[in-house]
Formats: structure tokens, C-alpha cells, sequence
């Protein structure tokens, strides 16, 4: 059982406080001259407004912040900020941005799960614009994780829940170059991939990320769903999307392979046990196999845990059992001959994993997944390896409850780990930066901003080298910073 830790409500669930003017940091230890640009993160900063508070931690209003690593000194300053609506005195569910930051084109997003995404100014984190994909294609829900290839374009997926013909899964391109100097807002150059139609009309999977290899996007339709006509009511009884889950745990997992030139699904059913999945950690191809490791759950309880009333109890209740999140490899053959080969056969020929995908009577594939490590959230890679094998994952350890206590690295390949922890310290994503001069996968630094109870110790962003996992500098910020949940590194153009 995790030792109790002292009065940890007032850091998950206390308001965050604006700090619009940017605050230099103490830097003990030395930062990495090459490391020069913003990090931006988001998560939900304002729990009550008045004699309103919220029930959920998702449900809190966006907050983001910003780290800025500037100049051949190393002078690291912060500042955050929220949206205006951050004042309202009623929520509006539907622009509330609490998610991630994204970009499209050369701007940038808090995006959540909702048709609407606010456009930022990084620099500032004054609000540009508030942009409705809905104007552009008809989607009501998109992913806060999309993926951007090499040349900058950026893929996402959405669904669209109130279409004519049903219920779809979408999903869409934004070329790099869609931000154009008349500020048309860059939504106007998206370009449709492919749909997928539901295996439910009722009830669309409900899903937070996808995966994506050099030649295939790969959608987990999970049994982990939405209640179409629970959603549609939503608002009107003042219930958050959560609320409008459920969780199938009799049905199976449909995954979805689809090329990415054509738009074309290929052709084989891929089948699994059900799950629930929330992160992908990334997707590549490997001898003629799609693998794709995923963060998996065996219940949907995970959203329980968020609770206010939940985040705020500082022990295990007895009894009281939590879903552990298993990062999972899962392994597509795409040339096998599947005519050529008696049914109950394990297609898999990769030598490095125990996965398997197994030919059925009637044709597909049935997936069985390698597990890679247990108690991991919020993962991230060298985002250079993005469709590409990789070796390292990055996250954050969760044991019984959402409060995390350790940045962690896991080795696939040797199936080891490294982490970093400290005592009364809550350490946020880490992100991986790569060095310029990177040879090796792990060659760069991880970024973790950590929130600390002690009253001795102000807030202070982390700084590991990525290979040892050793703290190489640490930036003690005098501000009020908040535990969030993703952001994203944007590097100084040079
Ligand atoms: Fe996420």
C-alpha cells in the first residue's frame, strides 16, 4: 500500500492562480545550452467559482502554463495563464480545453475531446481564436492526441455522432501548410482520409487516441463506449460526457487497419478480448507486422478515480481496488497467406514478443497482447521514433489512486526500468526533448513539472538526462503551479 502523504487534496484539488507576467526560475544544476524553447501544458486549474464547485477533476476549467527555456544563460521562466472563460460563472462544457495542446499547421490548440479547440498565442497564451471543426467537417467529437508526420502534417480522428447516414469514425489531415497569411483559419484546408461506420449506432466506441505506422492507421473500436442518446441530453441535465460511458465488458475489440494512401481498411477482422484504452504509446511496422503497444485497462473504472471525493482521500480504503493500467504490445501480420494455413495458427513471427494473432474459422485474426509493464500512465516516446520501432517509453507510475510519484523509463527490449521520484513531490508527463546532435533513441532530456507539499520546496521543473535518468538540473519556480494532464515542447526555430 502507498504511505499516506499530507494534505495532498490541496495540490490536486485547490484553484490555480494566473500568473500573467513571466517569473525567472532558480536553476540549480546545469541546463543543457542546446535546450531552447516552450514548453506548454494544460489540465483542468479551477475546481469552484462561487458557491459552485465541481464534482470531477475533468470537469475543472483549463488552466495553462508555460515554460520557456531561453538564451545561451539558461534563464528559465514561467508564466500561466487561463482562458477568459476561466471567469465564467457558469460552465460551458463545450469549450472547456483542459486536454493537451496541439498544432495545426504553425498554431497551435488547448484542445480536449470537443468540437471546439481554442487557438492560443504560446508566447503569451492569450487566446487567438475559438475555432469549431464543425465548420469545417462534420465531426462532434475529435481526439486531443493527434499524430503529425515528418513534413509537419498533422492526422487526427473525430466522430461523427449526429451524421444523416449514422454514426462514423472520421478521420482527417491538416497539411503543414495550412496556415496562410490571410488568417483563414486552417480547419479550412483539412482534408477527409477515410470514415469507418460504427459497429453500433447507439453506441460509437469511445476512444482518446489512435495509432499510426508508415503505411496504416490503427483504430482500436473499443468496448468501452458512448451512449449516444445519454450524450445527446447531456447538457440539458448537467451531466459531463463521462457520465454518458459504458463499458462492454461481454463484447470483444474491433481493431481497424487502414492505409493510409488509399483510405482503405484491409480487408482481414482483427479481434481481441475487451479493454479499455485511453493512450497509444506509438505504432510501427516490422518484418510484414503492424505492432502497436497501447495502455490498457480490464474496466472502465479508471474515470471513478477522478472524482474530487476520491482524489482527495490520502489512503486505500479497504476492499477499494483500482484498474492498473498494462502497457500492452498487440502485433497485425499484414502478408501472411491466410489460405495457406490451418485454422488456430499464431501468424506472429516476430522473435522478440509473445504476442500473438491467431486465424479463426471464419477468416480473422484473433489478437492476444504482450504485456511490456504494469502501472504506467501518460506515455510518451523520442516523438522522433513516431511510427518507427522504438525502443524507450516514457511515463508516469500510477499505483491505487491518480497521484503520481514517479517519472519512469521503460526498456522493451530488456524489459528493465529506470524511475526518478522524491520525496512529497508530484511529478507531472514527462516529455521527451531529443538533443540536436542525438545518435541514440534515449540521446535528449525529459521534462517533468513537479508539484511539491512541502512548503519548503516552491514548484520546480525537472530536468533528467534521458539516458541515465539522473537529474541533471532542476528550475524552482516561486508560483502557484497546478497538476495538469499533457503539453507539448515547442523548440525555438533557429
Ligand atoms: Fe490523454
Amino acid at each position: 500500500m502507498t504511505e499516506p502523504t499530507q494534505n495532498i487534496e490541496s495540490a490536486f484539488c485547490r484553484n490555480g492562480k494566473e500568473t500573467p507576467e513571466p517569473i525567472r526560475a532558480e536553476v540549480t544544476g546545469t541546463l543543457p545550452s542546446w535546450l531552447q524553447g516552450t514548453l506548454l501544458r494544460n489540465g483542468p486549474g479551477l475546481f469552484s467559482v462561487g458557491d459552485t464547485s465541481y464534482n470531477h477533476w475533468f470537469d475543472g476549467m483549463s488552466l495553462i502554463h508555460s515554460f520557456t527555456f531561453k538564451d545561451e544563460l539558461n534563464i528559465f521562466n514561467t508564466h500561466f495563464r487561463a482562458f477568459t472563460y476561466l471567469l465564467n460563472t457558469i460552465p460551458n462544457f463545450t469549450d472547456n480545453n483542459l486536454v493537451n495542446i496541439i498544432r495545426y499547421g504553425e498554431d497551435y490548440y488547448a484542445s480536449s475531446e470537443i468540437n471546439f479547440i481554442n487557438q492560443i498565442d504560446p508566447s503569451t497564451l492569450e487566446t487567438v481564436a475559438r475555432v469549431n471543426y464543425r465548420n469545417h467537417i462534420a465531426l462532434n467529437l475529435a481526439t486531443a492526441h493527434p499524430h503529425y508526420d515528418e513534413e509537419g502534417n498533422t492526422y487526427n480522428i473525430g466522430t461523427s455522432i449526429m451524421a444523416m447516414t449514422g454514426p462514423k469514425y472520421v478521420i482527417f489531415k491538416v497539411p503543414a501548410n495550412a496556415t496562410d497569411k490571410e488568417k483563414k483559419p486552417v480547419l479550412k484546408k483539412l482534408e477527409q482520409v477515410c470514415s469507418i461506420p460504427v459497429r453500433s449506432n447507439l453506441y460509437p466506441s469511445y476512444f482518446h487516441s489512435f495509432g499510426m505506422t508508415a503505411n496504416y492507421i490503427i483504430f482500436v473500436e473499443q468496448a468501452f463506449k458512448l451512449d449516444v442518446i445519454r450524450l445527446a441530453t447531456a447538457y440539458f441535465r448537467g451531466e459531463t460526457w463521462g457520465r454518458c460511458l459504458k463499458y462492454d465488458k461481454d463484447d470483444v475489440t474491433l481493431f481497424h487497419l487502414i492505409d493510409r494512401k488509399t483510405g482503405k481498411a484491409v480487408d482481414t477482422k482483427f479481434y481481441g478480448d475487451a479493454f479499455v484504452v485511453f493512450h497509444h504509446i506509438n505504432a510501427y511496422e516490422e518484418k510484414g507486422h503492424v505492432v502497436f503497444d497501447l495502455i490498457t485497462y480490464k474496466d472502465g473504472s479508471l474515470y471513478d478515480m477522478f472524482y474530487m471525493e476520491n482524489m482527495k482521500k490520502e489512503i486505500q480504503e479497504e476492499g477499494e481496488t483500482v484498474p492498473s493500467p498494462v502497457s500492452q504490445r498487440f502485433v497485425i501480420p499484414i502478408n501472411a497467406d491466410l489460405k495457406e494455413v490451418p485454422v488456430g495458427t499464431n501468424l506472429v513471427k516476430l522473435e522478440d514478443t509473445s504476442a500473438t494473432a491467431v486465424l479463426q474459422k471464419d477468416g480473422s485474426l484473433f489478437l492476444t497482447p504482450d504485456s511490456l509493464f504494469e502501472g504506467l500512465e501518460l506515455p510518451g516516446i523520442n516523438y522522433k521514433y513516431n511510427t518507427k520501432k522504438h525502443r524507450y517509453f516514457y511515463g508516469s507510475r500510477m499505483d491505487w489512486s491518480p497521484k503520481i510519484t514517479k517519472v519512469t523509463k521503460v526498456d522493451t527490449v530488456t524489459r528493465t526500468y529506470m524511475e526518478w521520484t522524491e520525496k512529497d513531490c508530484y511529478p507531472s508527463e514527462p516529455v521527451f526533448v531529443a538533443s540536436p546532435d542525438a545518435v541514440d533513441e534515449d540521446d535528449g532530456v525529459i521534462l517533468s513539472s513537479v508539484v511539491s507539499l512541502s512548503p519548503k520546496k516552491p514548484p520546480f521543473m525537472l530536468v533528467l538526462d534521458a539516458k541515465t535518468f539522473k537529474e541533471i538540473a532542476r528550475a524552482s519556480i516561486n508560483a502557484s503551479v497546478h497538476l495538469d494532464l499533457h503539453g507539448l515542447f515547442i523548440r525555438e526555430k533557429s
